[in-house]
């Protein structure tokens, strides 16, 4: 296929460079242009994401849902709409700050903090997020979030797909390195596969549990397995209202379920 990926990168490293050290500026920048007018409510959630229906064992229970790169909240606040049993926390590094009743959002760059702001969490959603993330970050971002899920708890991402419409607007003017790119306002996209997806989450695991392996008193049922209960291409075509242009967009959607064990699944799969 022909798109900018196949072009040699005109991008030089001082520009590279600087896109990632005032990566945070560019979205700050971004959302003071764009105000909270951007990106539409994100209704379809409550489908996509059935897990977060569930039944408390009693009226104080309440699980913790934490959105990671949560922006002005359009996932946040629909999704709290619909589900009161939950108690919301969203991060971001760059957005306006709540602290509600049910919802409190934290000012946290998830590339350079040591760990979460938030911990024991059940249900995990990253949107469009790490796509917007230098790739070299992806798995040690991924092992943060996946550490301080709890048991039994469930990560949802979703994100660009490999050679979704947007990505083949691209010139090579725009690209980073394969299939990663500058918009003109200086914020970046990376367009994933799904089986990058899965290595991605499948070596953050493999971090977490050597780094757990390597504890001599680490405590019982503490290394992590995961189960891909979803990894697919999410096809749509979007028709501009005005132009009757039509785009083929492209996502990846996955869902992973994290449980605790007492033996290392690493150790497991390569024995068998
Ligand atoms: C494409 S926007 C998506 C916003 C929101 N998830 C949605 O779908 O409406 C990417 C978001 O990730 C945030 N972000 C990017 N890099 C981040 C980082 N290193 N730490 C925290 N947030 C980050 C940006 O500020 C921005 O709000």
């Amino acid at each position: 296929m022909l798109d900018a990926n196949t072009e040699q990168e005109k991008i030089t490293e001082f520009w590279k460079t600087k896109y990632e050290t005032e990566t945070q500026k560019n979205w700050d920048l971004f959302y003071k242009r764009n105000t909270v007018n951007f990106y539409k409510d994100r209704h379809y959630l409550d489908k996509e994401f059935q897990e977060i229906k569930y039944v408390p064992k009693d009226s104080k229970e309440r699980k913790v849902f934490l959105e990671i790169g949560c922006g002005v909240g359009n996932a946040l606040f629909p999704l709290l709409e619909t589900n009161p049993n939950l108690y919301f926390y969203g991060i971001d590094f760059s957005h306006k700050q709540y602290d509600e009743a049910h919802v409190k959002t934290l000012q946290c760059d998830i590339v350079e903090c040591k760990e979460m702001p938030v911990q024991k969490i059940d249900f995990a959603m990253m949107l469009f997020v790490l796509s917007s993330i230098h790739p070299t970050h992806y798995v040690n971002v991924l092992a943060k979030i996946l550490k301080a899920m709890n048991d039994n708890s469930y990560l949802f991402i979703r994100d660009y797909g490999r050679y979704d419409m947007a990505q083949l607007r691209f010139n090579a003017d725009s690209k980073l390195s394969d299939h990663f790119y500058v918009r003109n306002d200086g914020t970046r996209a990376y367009y994933f596969t799904i089986e990058e997806m899965k290595s991605f989450i499948d070596n953050s695991v493999q971090c977490i549990n050597d780094e757990i392996s390597k504890q001599s008193s680490s405590p019982k049922s503490s290394f992590v397995k995961i189960e891909f209960v979803e990894n697919y291409y999410c096809k749509k075509i979007v028709q501009n209202r005005k132009t009757q242009v039509q785009m083929h967009r492209i996502w990846v959607q996955t869902k992973i379920k994290k449980t605790l064990v007492d033996q290392n699944p690493n150790n497991i799969s390569q024995d068998s």
